[in-house]
Parts: C-alpha cells; sequence; structure tokens
C-alpha cells in the first residue's frame, strides 16, 4: 500500500460543507451510519489514523461541528435531516449553554455505509471531551502504541467507553511497522489488555495490528502480518469491521417500543399528531400504546411522515405517531408500547461526570435535561468517586472537574426513563446550572430508589383556593434577603404587625427561630445554607397550601436557591424583598457583635466576610436601609403587597 504520497484531507468552507451536507444526505441516505470515537494520544498515532481513513476511502468532507448545526437546523424544517439531527441532538444544547467542548467531527464514507468520527484530543480535558464525543458512538477504536503496550489512559480510555454504554470496542495495536511486526509482541499486549477489560467488565473486543503511516490491515490485509490470518485471530481490516459491525441502531430494534415525544404537531382541529425518534423498538398502526408518566392507554392510528404514511416504523426514525383517543401528551411525555413501558420515578442511583470548573453543590437544584424532559433535580454528595487510572473506589464529598461519581439524585418531578444500559436515550441526561445555563455534567441512571415508588401524593378534598377563599386573601410569600444585620428581621417584624392590624393572616419565619429547631442540625457552610433554605421553601410552600401570607427573613444567600424557592410558589405568589444594606453600614452596626467575631476570625464563614452573598438582579422590591426608616419601608412593602395581589 502507498505511503509515501499520504495528504493532508483538504478542508472546505462552511458554504461547501452545507452545499455537501445535502449532496451527502441524497447520495447515501440508504446507507446505514456508525459513529465512533478514536481514543489515544497524539503519539498514539491517531491522527495518521484518521487521515489514512479518510485519504483512503476518498473521504467525502471534513467539517466542524458549529457549521453542521447551523445546517441542520435548516434542513430539519424540511424533514430529511433524520441522521444529522441524530448527532447534533444533546450535543448541541452543549455546546449553546456555554461548554466548551474539544471535539471534532469528521464525515467520510465507503460504499457500504457512513461515518462519522468523533476525535478527542488525549490531554487533561480529557473525560469531559471524551464523554461528549463518545454519547452517541456506537464503537471505540482504542489505539496502542505496540512500542508501548497497554498504559494508563487505555484503561482510563476503556472504563470511559465503557462507562458511556459502547458495545464495540476495537483494540487497534498500531505502529506494527516499528516492532518488525512481531507477532509475540502483539499477543502479549492483548493477553494484558484481556485481563485489564475483563476486570471492569468488557466482555468482547477484538484485536487487530496496524500501521496507521503504512496502512496495514487498514482497507486490505497486509502482507507484513501473515499470521493474523490464522483462525485464533480476527483475521479482518479495519475499516471491513467497521463497515459490518452492528451498529446501535439495528439493536435498538429489537428493544421495547419507545418514543420520547419532541413536540406535538397539531396544524389545525382535525390533526393532531405526535413528534419524535423513536428511542427504541418497532411501531405499526394498530399496536396498543401507553403515554407515560400519565399511563394513559390508548391504540397507533396513523404513523406519518414527510413522504406519506408508513406501515411500520423502527428505532431511529423521526415520526409523528396519531392515536386513536384524545388523550393528553405532550413534549416530555413518552410513548411506549402498552405492555412493557419504561418507568417513571423521581429517585435515582446515578453515574454522574462532572465537566464544570465550579464542584458540584450536593443539594443544590439543577435543570436536568434527559432527552425531551427537563426537570429540576439535585444531587447528594457522591458514595464514591472513580480513579479513572486505577478505577479505585475513592471517598468524596463532592465532585470536582472530570470527576466522575455514583450519587443519589432528586428530582422535582417524576420522570419517564430506563437504565442507561438498557437505552442510552432514556437513561442519559445532562445537568445545567440554572443561573449560567451552563452545562456542567452528564449522567447516566442506574435504577430508581424504591423509596421513591411507594410515596405517593394523597390528593386532598379541600383545596389550597378553598382555604385561602375562607380566610378572605390570597396567599404569598415576601421573602426577605440581605446581610445579617441589614434590618430583615427588624422590616419582616413590622410588616407582620401592620397585616395583623388589617386581620390578614400570617406567619413569620426568622433565621435565627428557625435555626433553634426544625433546622438545628444546620451551620453556615455552602452545602447547608442551601439545605437551610430548601426547608424553609418547602415550609413556606405548605403554608401558602393553607393560605397565609408567609413572612421569611434569612440571608438566603445564594440566587439559585431563592429562585428554587420562587419556581415551588404558584406564578406571582413570591416576592422577592431585597434589603439593600451595604457591607460596610450592618458592620458599622453590629446588632449582635458577629461581624467583629468574624473579622477577628473567631467565627468563619461569615456572609459578607469570608462567605459570599449573592444579591437580587431583579427584586420585586428593593428597600436601600439607608435612605429609608424601618417604618417607611414596612409601609411601603404592605402596600406593594396589597396594592399587588389582594
Ligand atoms: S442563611 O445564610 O442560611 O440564610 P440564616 O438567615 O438562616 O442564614 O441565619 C443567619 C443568622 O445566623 C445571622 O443573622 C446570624 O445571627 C447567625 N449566624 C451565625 N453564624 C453565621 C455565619 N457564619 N454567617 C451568617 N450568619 C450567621
Amino acid at each position: 500500500m502507498a505511503d509515501t504520497d499520504m495528504q493532508e484531507p483538504v478542508y472546505k468552507t462552511d458554504a461547501l460543507i452545507a452545499q455537501d451536507i445535502d449532496a451527502y444526505l441524497e447520495t447515501h441516505q440508504h446507507k446505514t451510519m456508525l459513529r465512533f470515537i478514536t481514543c489515544g494520544s497524539v503519539d498514539d498515532g491517531k491522527s495518521t489514523l484518521i487521515g489514512r481513513l479518510l485519504y483512503d476511502s476518498k473521504m467525502i468532507f471534513e467539517d466542524q461541528l458549529a457549521a453542521l448545526e447551523a445546517d441542520s437546523k435548516r434542513v430539519g424544517t424540511q424533514g430529511q435531516d433524520i441522521d444529522f439531527a441524530l448527532l447534533v441532538d444533546g450535543l448541541a444544547a452543549e455546546r449553546e449553554q456555554g461548554i466548551t467542548i474539544d471535539v471534532a467531527y469528521r464525515f467520510f464514507s465507503t460504499e457500504k455505509r457512513k461515518f462519522i468520527v468523533a476525535d478527542t484530543p488525549g490531554h487533561e480535558q480529557y473525560t469531559r471531551n471524551m464523554v461528549t464525543g463518545a454519547s452517541t458512538a456506537d464503537l471505540a477504536v482504542i489505539l496502542i502504541d505496540a512500542r508501548k503496550g497497554v498504559l494508563t489512559q487505555t484503561k482510563r480510555h476503556s472504563y470511559l467507553a465503557h462507562l458511556i454504554g459502547i458495545r464495540n470496542i476495537v483494540l487497534a495495536v498500531n505502529k506494527m511497522d516499528l516492532v518488525d511486526y512481531s507477532q509475540a509482541a502483539f499477543d502479549k499486549i492483548v493477553a494484558d489488555y484481556r485481563e485489564f477489560a475483563h476486570s471492569i467488565g468488557i466482555e468482547n473486543f477484538v484485536a487487530m495490528p496496524i500501521s496507521g503511516f503504512r496502512g496495514d490491515n487498514i482497507t486490505a490485509l497486509s502482507d507484513n502480518t501473515p499470521w493474523y490470518r490464522a483462525p485464533e485471530y480476527f483475521g479482518r481490516t479495519l475499516v471491513d469491521h467497521l463497515e459490518t459491525v452492528e451498529v446501535d441502531a439495528t439493536r435498538d430494534i429489537a428493544k421495547p417500543f419507545r418514543m420520547p415525544v419532541q413536540w406535538v404537531n397539531r396544524p389545525n382541529l382535525d390533526f393532531r399528531g405526535f413528534s419524535g425518534l423513536i428511542a427504541g423498538g418497532r411501531v405499526k398502526p394498530g399496536d396498543p400504546v401507553r403515554v407515560l408518566p400519565s399511563g394513559r392507554t390508548s391504540t397507533i392510528r396513523r404513523i406519518v411522515t414527510m413522504d406519506g404514511d408508513l406501515e411500520e416504523a423502527v428505532a431511529g426514525q423521526s415520526v409523528t405517531l396519531c392515536l386513536a383517543d384524545e388523550i393528553d401528551c405532550s413534549r416530555g411525555n413518552v410513548i411506549a408500547v402498552s405492555g412493557n413501558p419504561p418507568q417513571v420515578a423521581d429517585q435515582f442511583e446515578a453515574t454522574v461526570v462532572w465537566m464544570a470548573d465550579d464542584e458540584l453543590i450536593p443539594g443544590r437544584a439543577y435543570w436536568l435535561k434527559l432527552g425531551t424532559q427537563m426537570v429540576q433535580a439535585t444531587v447528594q454528595a457522591p458514595k464514591y468517586v472513580v480513579n479513572v487510572n486505577t478505577m479505585e473506589h475513592l471517598a468524596a464529598k463532592t465532585l470536582d472537574l472530570n470527576a466522575i461519581g455514583v450519587c443519589e439524585l432528586t428530582t422535582d418531578k417524576p420522570i419517564v426513563f430506563e437504565p442507561y444500559t438498557d437505552n442510552r436515550t432514556l437513561g442519559g441526561f445532562i445537568l445545567i446550572d440554572r443561573i449560567s445555563n451552563a452545562t456542567v455534567a452528564a449522567g447516566m441512571l442506574h435504577f430508581s430508589l424504591r423509596r421513591s415508588q411507594n410515596v405517593h401524593w394523597q390528593a386532598l378534598d379541600i383545596s389550597r383556593k378553598e382555604r385561602a377563599d375562607l380566610k378572605n386573601q390570597k396567599p404569598a410569600v415576601l421573602w426577605f434577603t440581605g446581610l445579617s444585620g441589614s434590618g430583615k428581621s427588624t422590616i419582616a417584624n413590622l410588616v407582620e404587625k401592620r397585616l395583623y392590624r388589617m386581620n390578614r393572616q400570617t406567619f413569620l419565619l426568622d433565621g435565627d427561630n428557625v435555626r433553634h429547631g426544625l433546622n438545628k442540625d444546620l451551620g453556615f457552610t455552602e452545602a447547608d445554607r442551601i439545605e437551610n433554605i430548601r426547608r424553609v421553601g418547602e415550609v413556606a410552600r405548605l403554608m401558602t397550601d393553607a393560605g397565609l401570607i408567609v413572612i421569611t427573613a434569612f440571608i438566603s444567600p445564594f440566587r439559585a436557591e431563592r429562585e428554587l424557592v420562587r419556581s415551588m410558589m404558584e406564578e406571582g405568589e413570591f416576592i422577592e424583598v431585597f434589603i439593600d444594606t451595604p457591607l460596610s453600614v450592618a458592620e458599622e452596626r453590629d446588632v449582635k457583635g458577629l461581624y467583629a467575631k468574624a473579622r477577628s476570625g473567631d467565627l468563619k464563614n461569615f456572609t459578607g466576610i469570608d462567605s459570599p452573598y449573592e444579591m437580587p438582579v431583579n427584586p420585586e422590591i428593593r428597600i436601600d436601609t439607608t435612605q429609608m426608616a424601618p417604618e417607611e419601608a414596612a409601609d411601603l412593602i404592605v402596600n406593594m403587597l396589597l396594592g399587588d395581589i389582594m
């Protein structure tokens, strides 16, 4: 095989890429697609191998994700972008949410198949990049330098590939030319790898001796490794294997039917269909189905596509399903085979891969996006984290960048899911920071915790409206926030007295008081403050359900938790009152002498001194205590409250 004339692939401009995508879709629509990832560092010859693959297969075009994203949105409206949408799905979301992923996607095709290869650099951000790049991959090529054998990074890459559910592993022992195509060297590496692979649960892999540089066993069996043709070896070329290995899409067809609903298609009153990408199984008109989480059942009436109705649709296809009955079904619901539906739960064990510079804050609410479902989730401190170099399980209080931990997590609403090992679409999720909107983690659900299945909502006969009506008022939460000594309790007290005189039924929850009872187990670490506010939020919520006007006076220093409480209340019931007192003024007053203690180091984690206070961005009411006396402030708040809501 020629090796000296190997050229760098020609890279194209965005505009050409756009044209190419159309042409590419046209020519290769009928072929199956294999997504794969290459793992290894530059030294292992990864770039050479990819270059070789692209070159030998007369690569059609090379592309970067961003250009593809823009274009797939364009073709998406014409309904012909099935494969590209698949690729971009999830990853696009991560891009939009500001995560910097260093993954290059390249496209090529052969007579038999089209390919997308995700190439992740092997530097220190490996975990994040690899998890992102591999999240939809069918196969991983683990590159080994024949001179070096199985290295720590080989193990790390294999572990990650296995973790994210890649079931086809190719051990490509590269640079065989540099060890004189030695069968013994190859055998030794494969034996070493087998032992390791077995220890982490990789049951199957295929091993091949190659040279990306010389082209051995890439597209044609090499005469330099005649022994590789013996029956005990895999005996086939890399391209041959890539062209024929079973892809996940094919495997998914054998699974039970599931389709997460992306959107409800209702152009007019005569048509109502549910559009989405089938995540598992096959479906035909007449099939009995169940909509989750509601559990309502119906049957499939029609399967609609751009090209007309279908008699059957399978995993990997985007379709619109029409049901025989008018049942509730919206974005985020899952339509599934009636007799074997996925589970619904709100507490889970999961593996979480942390991808943000800021560490996980146990107990804080993040957005959890699982397919088309979006809920709030809190993650507990990890049960353990995995050292990806040694596979050891270590104790940890949190997850920092690139950490992989097994954690319990709770969602605010039940979600439809399957264990990740059964279904990557319904078991894989990302976590998004609620303030910055950045993707902070990717995760894989293991199973639901049984306790979540046995606790149900008890429907009460007397509603919150009836309770409030009896009190002749609209419930609300006046949520005071501000530094210690800013005047929250003083003003809150005055507000309550005024409301009481007006016959309003109120209750005042005050930080110092609640910390003597309900929250006496909590201190002032970040995690404890978050839990403090979460509990107070829940209590306030119950009190508004009872019809009360609740006044709370807590520093509540973090925006995320104040927003969490806001989201727990009914629309318009949460009124954030920012008691805006500059630190210097609060410290000057120092009513409780705590600032002095904090300054002298006798009191740790004191807000404003060595613990942060995040000011409200858009509070409903802001009181500048340097401009206004407490009585005046109380009048203002009462007027705004009553004018606003009653
Ligand atoms: S919060 O941060 O979790 O919202 P919370 O309002 O309940 O705090 O409690 C604050 C009160 O606890 C302060 O007014 C002060 O009296 C007392 N306190 C004791 N230690 C601290 C500390 N390290 N930081 C802030 N307040 C403290």
